[in-house]
């Protein structure tokens, strides 16, 4: 169980509004009491900060907003001292445009050393060099001035135009990485949550982007930038130097987990080869729809291609780059699968109570699956996205880049509350980077700690109970709903050894429970015994 601090966001000590790692060092007892084993920092590395610290200009220091060395230090002992495992962030796709080796490249001439760490070429005439274009908006090249003052070449980002693309066919980029790893590793950290792991490759030629492919919709084994089959070399080769640091029955639990928004399945499981990472990010499951069927499918097609290269799945429902699942599954249309865009003001506002309803519920599924999972910081609160955000605090590229089209993530992106009064709510003394709705005091874990029924006292109880019948390595099975009278839209399925079925109503009917049981945990108030609409529990078989 891995939770995902997004350091910007959870806890500011020095009162700027931005949170820091000693605010971090400050609150880990939350994870304790929560029940996870580790956490996993976004990056807080020097950076310019124009996509939130994913344009790292130094990857060896920390960015002063976050902190120093020291505190990281101070972090990483006192979670170990907490029993916590500590995972970093590693962007390895793309430097930021203020990284020195961009600076070198800018000011040395077309087919140098220093421009051949990162992707430049001659455009077509005044026209970039292929059609590709940024997941952020616009065109993924621009054009850098020539020797003359004149345009010269064309430099890739698949991101913002600040983040240019580095070339991984460069011997000097794969080294680097290397002693980059071995940096942290030294330091103490128990691994790396990999940015962009499907990117680093891309097909050669640079060929363009069939056009009647849809970049966002279309399967990336369609598209040239992603999952090119040379990544997995890189990765074979960090797994061997990871692993360097494991000492079998020891201390082996140094772990690799990728960013890879692949599709088809079977492609992702290839990131998760015994010789390559441990964990890749289950996003298929994340964007699956509120559907009984669907949910279904997602988890067998998901466990089976897991299984068939040997590693357990790796379940999310939420992150910093997707509406919170509170909100997302409380919109009208809850089979909407696009859900980086976030929500404005003039936008249809999303159910709320609908919304953490069905966001509970999933929660207790995903929290029974075999594999591991990562929550996202203050999921455990309920915190729904700020979809009321003004237009003019965001800070996310994509909002500039889509031409105020798409409004992106900062949604999700807000500091989380710690009580339900004080300067920005227990966040810090300052004022916060963005603004908390005013349900957020409502939910801060003072108003919740103790309170049965509460999400925080939800998913306590839900970790308490996975960690103590070892649900992570248990084995599915499918139980028909027909077998307890219900129908289609319920889901249903036991943990082979562990005395636990999982039940979770997605239908518009109350249903009935399978006698011979009782309830561990609910994710919602029962009426009469009868399992509400979008309400799952766990339950315990009796005699
Ligand atoms: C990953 C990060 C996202 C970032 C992007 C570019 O998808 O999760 O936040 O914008 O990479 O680095």
């Amino acid at each position: 169980m891995i939770y995902q601090i997004y350091p910007r966001s959870w806890a500011d000590h020095d009162g700027d509004g931005i949170g820091d790692l000693p605010g971090i060092t400050s609150r880990l007892d939350h994870l304790v009491d929560l029940g996870v084993d580790a956490l996993w920092l976004s990056p807080f590395y020097p950076s310019p900060q124009h996509d939130a610290g994913y344009d790292v200009a130094d990857y060896r220091d920390v960015d002063p907003m976050f902190g120093t060395l020291d505190d990281f230090d101070r972090l990483v002992d006192r979670a170990h001292a907490l029993g916590l495992r500590v995972i970093v962030d590693i962007v390895p796709n793309h430097t930021s445009s203020d990284h020195p080796w961009f600076r070198q490249a800018l000011a040395s001439g077309s087919g140098s050393p220093e421009r051949a760490r990162y992707v430049f070429r001659d455009g077509q005439g005044n026209e970039p060099p292929n059609n590709w274009t940024s997941r952020f908006g616009g065109p993924a090249w621009t054009r850098v001035p020539g020797p003359d003052g004149g345009p010269g070449q064309w430099y890739l980002h698949l991101f913002d135009v600040t983040q240019p693309d580095l070339d991984w066919t460069n011997a000097e980029v794969r080294h680097e990485f290397d002693t980059i790893l071995r940096f942290w590793l030294d330091r103490g950290v128990d691994g790396f949550r990999v940015d962009v792991a499907h990117g680093l490759a891309k097909a050669d030629g640079l060929p363009d982007l069939d056009p009647t492919i849809d970049p966002v919709r279309s399967p990336t084994a369609l598209q040239p930038m992603w999952d090119q089959p040379e990544v997995h070399e890189i990765y074979r080769h960090w797994r061997r130097l990871v692993d360097t640091y494991n000492v079998p029955g020891e201390d082996a639990d140094r772990i690799l987990c990728a960013e890879a928004w692949v599709e088809p399945r079977e492609a992702l499981a290839r990131y998760v080869r015994s010789d390559e990472m441990h964990q890749s990010f289950n996003f298929n499951f994340l964007l699956t729809p509120w559907r009984a069927d669907l949910i279904r499918a997602s988890i067998t097609d998901s466990l089976k291609h897991a299984a068939d290269v040997g590693a357990p799945q790796t379940w999310v429902l939420s992150n910093h780059d997707v509406v919170r699942h509170a909100t997302r599954l409380g919109r009208a249309d809850a089979t909407r699968t696009v859900i980086t865009s976030g929500i404005g003001t003039d936008d249809p506002q999303p159910d709320p109570v609908l919304g953490l309803r069905r966001a509970r519920a999933a929660t207790t599924v995903m929290l029974a699956l075999p594999g591991s999972a990562y929550l996202y910081q203050g999921e455990e609160l309920g915190l729904p996205d700020a979809t009321k955000l003004p237009d003019a605090v965001r800070q996310d590229p994509t909002w500039l880049r889509s031409g105020h089209t798409d409004r992106g993530r900062d949604g999700c992106r807000v500091p989380v509350p710690w009580s339900s009064n004080g300067p920005s709510l227990g966040f810090g003394p300052g004022h916060p980077w963005l603004p908390q709705p005013d349900v957020y005091a409502q939910l801060a874990p003072d108003r919740q700690r103790g309170v049965p029924g509460s999400t925080l006292e939800l998913y306590r109880r839900l970790l308490r109970i996975r960690r103590q019948r070892h649900l992570g390595t248990a084995r599915l099975d499918w139980v028909d709903p027909v077998t307890f009278g219900a129908g289609e839209d319920v889901i249903s399925f036991d943990l082979v050894g562990r005395d636990l079925r999982v039940v979770a109503n997605l239908g518009a009917t109350p249903v009935d429970l399978p006698a011979g049981s009782e309830i561990l945990v609910a994710s919602g108030d029962l009426e009469s015994g009868r399992l509400q609409p979008d309400m799952a529990v766990w339950l315990h078989p009796v005699d």
